[in-house]
């Protein structure tokens, strides 16, 4: 294990790390451990109880404890004298504009939204779907929810009405709130088609739609259905309806944010008040080393879990500003956006994925915008989302002469599984892993009879029950789907269905999926789903969708398509139209650019398409005719296709 005596620099002085004392700490006593974190919150009643496991293997954290997420945000900071201090800027180059909320007015916009919201007929336990651009008003209305203990679940902008329609079906909303349109580079994205599209599609109805305005496209309302955001927000404010923070039990949902499963049907992740409080909030001092009061950045989007702890709750909860940024890392304007960001508003920690950081060094590889700025302010940046290659930690250190952080975690998580603790004192960097396990947390590596495997050898990995506070209890309305899809495998286990070893100092190494999820810029998505989605042209008889590797993006999809026997139609109309139609289904964030027909998909005598031997195919990777193979010709044919398309990465 690493041993207590790495050191690091930090400004020019060597520390050492406290890093294997604590983390045996919370092993020898866990309940203690996450009791004293639990200090660092203010509840309205204590716990009962600090964790209780249920029947399947979840757990619960604090148990009878009250208390409300919304108030530790802000209601907190604001008596504590933080009223004036920035708790959010926004700052959106795609649109030109910039605006900074104190908490105290911070505070104001979201006791009169859930003003709005009450006045509406959400109440405590009552959901609220959120599906809106990156503008300040997401991360109001998520808080607003907060407020009143209703359930928010943010939909990612970049889904189409189907996927939206989904989670309406499942997360059964009184009331979803949204804007006129998003904005992506070249393009207005009229949201309000899309929600109404997908309101026409699901079964659930909902009462109304709160609907923000923006400039750039306003949207039709519908009478008595679509409401306007700011004349309800007048409404409130010169009613004075600016309700107060209602207790909620500790074990009461949040949030549910649906990510992708093995199907086309999403799982709903739920995350609870307590528990990821205390876990948001002790991470944000020892895993990413920041103070209150220090400016925070994590460039992702309120529609991923990254934008969820760590745009919204966790630095608001420990009492930073926190950036929220509707841009991208290069075109709006250039590749140095970020330095801009970083500089202006003197950013301290920076959070994003590797995907980013590959579309500057393509746009600027030796990074000369960096000069233009001034980053001495800056101390960290961190990296997670998808596997983070060396070339690009190493590209960023050079280029920012800041430790670069690789750190892992999942939705299912909401904060690092593993990572390189910059507040308890940094451990020396080992390139390609997002290095120990973070208290809360003990990482295994099993075989498929779920035994150990050696130190160094991969495997699945596996994190021992009970999860730590700040993961997820359960999946929304879907015990059984929880046990089945994380339990079940491995008793006594959650799994990751990440594959990786560790290696003999304790540093875990995560290097691929062991379902059909694919990362594509960071984002994760199913195959399985895009492939439900081919599988309904008329003209395909089946299909297989894999991850390839991909320069920029770390994966993209690629279809293959087999046709009905007798269909006699140009193929690249079919390919065309196949690309289209997973594009209108599932959101442009799916980025299937490429269907290609075949004649047939290989297989094993059972009938299991060979997806992971035609990825190592294009990928140029070591592969083995699989001894179950029903016909090895099939390989030779899509070799063929794959080569002539330009897919086969030659090594
Ligand atoms: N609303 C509507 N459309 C969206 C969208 C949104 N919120 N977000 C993305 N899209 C669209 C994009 O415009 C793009 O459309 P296109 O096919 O017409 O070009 C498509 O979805 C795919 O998006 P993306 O995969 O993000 O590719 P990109 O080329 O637009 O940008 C990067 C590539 C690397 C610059 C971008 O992915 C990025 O900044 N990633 C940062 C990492 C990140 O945020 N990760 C989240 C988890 S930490
Ligand atoms: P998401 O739930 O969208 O956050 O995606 C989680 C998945 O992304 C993980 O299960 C991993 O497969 C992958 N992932 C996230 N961070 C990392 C990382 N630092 N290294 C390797 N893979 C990662």
């Amino acid at each position: 294990m690493v041993g207590t005596g790495s050191t690091h620099v930090r400004q020019g002085e060597v520390t050492m790390s406290r890093y294997a004392q604590v983390y045996e700490g919370w092993k020898a006593d866990p309940e203690a451990f996450w009791a004293q974190a639990a200090q660092d919150i203010d509840w309205d009643r204590p716990w009962d109880q600090v964790v209780k496991t249920t029947e399947g293997g979840g757990a619960e954290w604090f148990v009878g404890a009250t208390c409300n997420t919304c108030y530790n945000c802000l209601d907190r900071h604001v008596a504590n004298g933080r009223a004036d201090q920035a708790a959010l800027i926004y700052d959106s180059p795609i649109t030109g504009k910039q605006k900074t909320f104190t908490y105290a007015e911070l505070l104001d916009k979201v006791a009169t939204f859930a003003g709005v919201l009450r006045a509406n007929g959400v109440g405590q336990g009552d959901r609220v779907i959120i599906y809106m651009p990156m503008v300040p008003q997401a991360a109001v209305a998520m808080l607003a929810c907060a407020r009143i203990g209703a359930i928010h679940s943010v939909v990612f902008g970049g889904f189409a009405s189907n996927e939206l329609a989904t989670r309406i079906d499942d997360a059964k909303p009184k009331l979803i709130v949204s804007a006129s349109c998003g904005i992506e580079p070249g393009r207005v994205i009229a949201y309000k088609a899309l929600l109404d599209g997908a309101i026409e599609l699901a079964t659930h109805k909902v009462d109304h739609c709160i609907i923000f305005q923006r400039e750039q496209e306003r949207a039709t309302l519908i009478p008595g259905r679509d409401l306007d955001w700011k004349e309800e927000m007048d409404k409130a404010a010169a009613a004075g309806n600016k309700p107060d923070c209602v207790s909620v039990a500790a074990t009461d949902p949040l949030y549910v944010l649906y990510t992708s499963g093995t199907t086309g049907q999403p799982k709903g992740v739920v995350r609870d008040n307590g528990g990821h409080m205390v876990a948001l909030k002790w991470s944000m001092k020892n895993v990413y080393g920041v103070d209150p009061g220090d400016v925070w950045w994590a460039a992702s989007d309120v529609g991923w879990v990254v934008g969820h702890s760590y745009i919204v709750y966790g630095p608001l909860l420990h009492g930073c500003t926190t950036i929220l940024f509707e841009g991208k890392p290069v075109g709006t304007p250039d590749a140095g956006t970020f330095w801009r960001v970083i500089a202006e508003h003197k950013v301290r920690a920076f959070f994003t994925a590797p995907t980013a950081f590959r579309a500057i060094k393509k746009e600027d590889p030796k990074a000369t915008l960096v000069a233009q700025y001034d980053l001495s302010g800056f101390e960290t940046l961190f990296l997670a989302g998808e596997r983070a290659d060396p070339d690009t930690i190493q590209w960023a250190e050079r280029t920012l002469g800041v430790p670069v952080i690789d750190h892992w975690w999942q939705t299912e998580t909401g904060w690092a599984i593993a990572a390189n603790p910059v507040g308890l004192g940094t451990l020396p960097v080992k390139y390609g892993s997002p290095t120990v396990a973070m208290p809360g947390y003990d990482v295994q590596v099993v075989d498929e009879n779920a035994q150990p495997v050696a130190t160094g050898e991969s495997g699945a990995v596996v994190l021992k029950l009970p999860l730590p506070p700040g993961c997820l209890p359960t999946l929304w309305e879907n015990e059984d789907g929880f046990r089945s899809s994380y339990l079940a495998d491995y008793p006594g286990f959650y799994k990751t269905a990440d594959a990786g070893f560790v290696d003999e100092d304790g540093y875990i190494y995560i290097m691929s999926r062991t379902d059909d999820i694919i990362n594509v810029a960071g984002h994760r998505l199913s195959t399985g789903g895009m492939e439900e989605v081919l599988a309904g042209h008329p003209d395909v008889a089946e299909c297989a969708v894999m991850g390839i590797a991909d320069k920029l993006k770390g994966q993209v999809p690629v279809g293959l398509l087999v046709l009905n026997a007798g269909v006699d139609r140009p193929t690249e109309d079919i390919q065309r139209e196949a690309v289209k139609l997973v594009r209108d289904k599932i959101g442009p964030v799916a980025a299937l650019k490429i269907a290609l027909v075949v004649q047939r998909l290989p297989k094993t005598r059972s009938g299991k398409i060979l997806r992971a031997t035609m990825r190592k195919i294009a990928d140029g990777e070591e592969w083995k005719m699989p001894a179950t193979i029903d016909d090895p010709v099939i390989l030779d044919e899509i070799t063929g296709v794959l080569r002539d398309a330009g897919l086969v990465t030659e090594r």
